[in-house]
This record gives structure tokens, C-alpha cells and sequence, in this order.
């Protein structure tokens, strides 16, 4: 009887595995195919006024992406911060049962003042298809009357819900063309800056300040 419990168990691992591999095969093909898109050199050039780029980062992947958006548009940046920072692998767990209570975590700082912004991006990484929980709890607080906003989110692969959710929660935010960046590996760095600055180009053709 243990002898089958055992084979059921090693072929439902071995099951388990494939399709896990299968996925991650299916994704790699669909970042090399869109980051094919991305292979010329494309340069930004800053028309967006006075820029905010807002973010949360549990493990560097949004900051890396904010922090570009930020040089290239010569920004002020802005990290979300808790007072009691998550760590893995208890945040899967934690943060679901905070999405599912609506109970978003404590903001640790002040947020920054707005007012003084043209566009101010917001970014997070994607957490159980929808927004990391702190963003969540700086969208609770913050009023973004009169400014343009601009989305923007990482993850494994699948966004799901992340910008329906943004824009239900986003107080009074005029809400421009968002992008979201799948994590990918190094060797695709450069395609990514031009992604970016693909994105941040045609956004200064709908965004356009007082100035
Ligand atoms: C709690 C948790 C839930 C996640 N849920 C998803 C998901 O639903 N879809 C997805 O594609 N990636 C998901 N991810 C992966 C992250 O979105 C992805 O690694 C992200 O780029 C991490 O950003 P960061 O390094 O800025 O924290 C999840 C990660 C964590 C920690």
C-alpha cells in the first residue's frame, strides 16, 4: 500500500514539474518575442515636466525599473516604506490575508507632497494577480487631484487585475498609458531601457504640461 502511495506521490511531482517547466519554457518564448521589439536604440527625450516616480520593492525588480524612469526623465523618487517590511517567504501568506481583509499594511513615512508634481508614476510589484498590499495603503491616502498619473508594475508574468484595481483606487488621478515589465535576466537590460523609453516617448505625446 506505501509502496503506491509512493509511486502516486513521485508521479504527481514529476507532473507537477512538467507543467511548471512547460510554463516557464511558454513565458521565456513570450519575453524573447517581446523584447525582440526592443532591439534599436531608442533615446529619451524629457517633455513630462516636473516628474515624481513613486515606488514599492520587495526584492529589487520595481526599483530597478523606477530607478531608470527616474534618471531618464530626471525625476524625484519616492520608495513606499511599512513599518513592518515583509520577507519571504511569509509574505505570500501574510499579504493574501491582508488583500483578502482589505487590511493593507502601515505606511512607516509621511507621504510626499504632490502638489508640487506635473506627472507622478506609480509603480509595485504584482502580488496574487493585483497590487503589492503597501501599494494599496499609499493609494488609501493619497489625493492626486489635477495630476497626471502613470501606472506601472512588475512581475513573473501574469498582471491580472493590477491596473483595474490601480484606477478604482487612484483618488482623482487624470490616469495616462500604463506599462508593466516582466522580470527578466540581465542579458536584457538594454532592451528593457528602450522599452522604456519607447513608452516614456509616446506618453510626452499625450502629456502635456502648463508650461
Ligand atoms: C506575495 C507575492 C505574490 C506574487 N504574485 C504574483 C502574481 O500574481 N503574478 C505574477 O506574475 N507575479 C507574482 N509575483 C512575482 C512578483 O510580482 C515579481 O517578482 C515582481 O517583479 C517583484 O518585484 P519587486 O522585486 O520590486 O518586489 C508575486 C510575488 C510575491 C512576493
Amino acid at each position: 500500500m506505501l509502496k503506491y502511495f509512493i509511486y502516486l506521490l513521485a508521479l504527481l511531482i514529476i507532473i507537477c514539474g512538467a507543467v511548471g517547466a512547460f510554463h516557464l519554457y511558454r513565458v521565456g518564448q513570450k519575453n524573447k518575442a517581446e523584447m525582440a521589439q526592443f532591439t534599436d536604440q531608442v533615446q529619451y527625450q524629457n517633455n513630462l515636466g516636473k516628474v515624481l516616480v513613486v515606488y514599492y520593492s520587495l526584492s529589487g525588480q520595481t526599483r530597478k525599473i523606477a530607478e531608470f524612469i527616474a534618471a531618464q526623465t530626471k525625476a524625484d523618487i519616492y520608495e513606499i516604506t511599512v513599518t513592518e517590511p515583509y520577507t519571504s517567504p511569509s509574505v505570500y501568506a501574510k499579504s493574501k490575508k491582508e488583500l483578502d481583509s482589505k487590511q493593507y499594511p502601515q505606511l512607516a513615512a509621511e507621504l510626499p507632497d504632490l502638489s508640487a508634481y506635473d506627472v507622478i508614476f506609480v509603480g509595485g510589484p504584482v502580488w496574487w494577480y493585483t497590487m503589492a498590499t503597501p501599494l494599496f495603503s499609499f493609494l488609501e491616502k493619497a489625493d492626486f487631484a489635477g495630476k497626471k498619473v502613470v501606472p506601472f508594475s512588475t512581475q513573473g508574468s501574469n498582471y491580472g487585475k493590477f491596473f483595474t484595481d490601480f484606477t478604482a483606487m487612484a483618488q482623482n488621478a487624470d490616469i495616462q498609458k500604463s506599462e508593466n515589465f516582466n522580470n527578466l535576466k540581465p542579458e536584457y537590460d538594454d532592451m528593457v531601457h528602450n522599452k522604456i523609453n519607447t513608452w516614456l516617448n509616446n506618453l510626452a505625446e499625450t502629456v502635456t504640461t502648463d508650461e
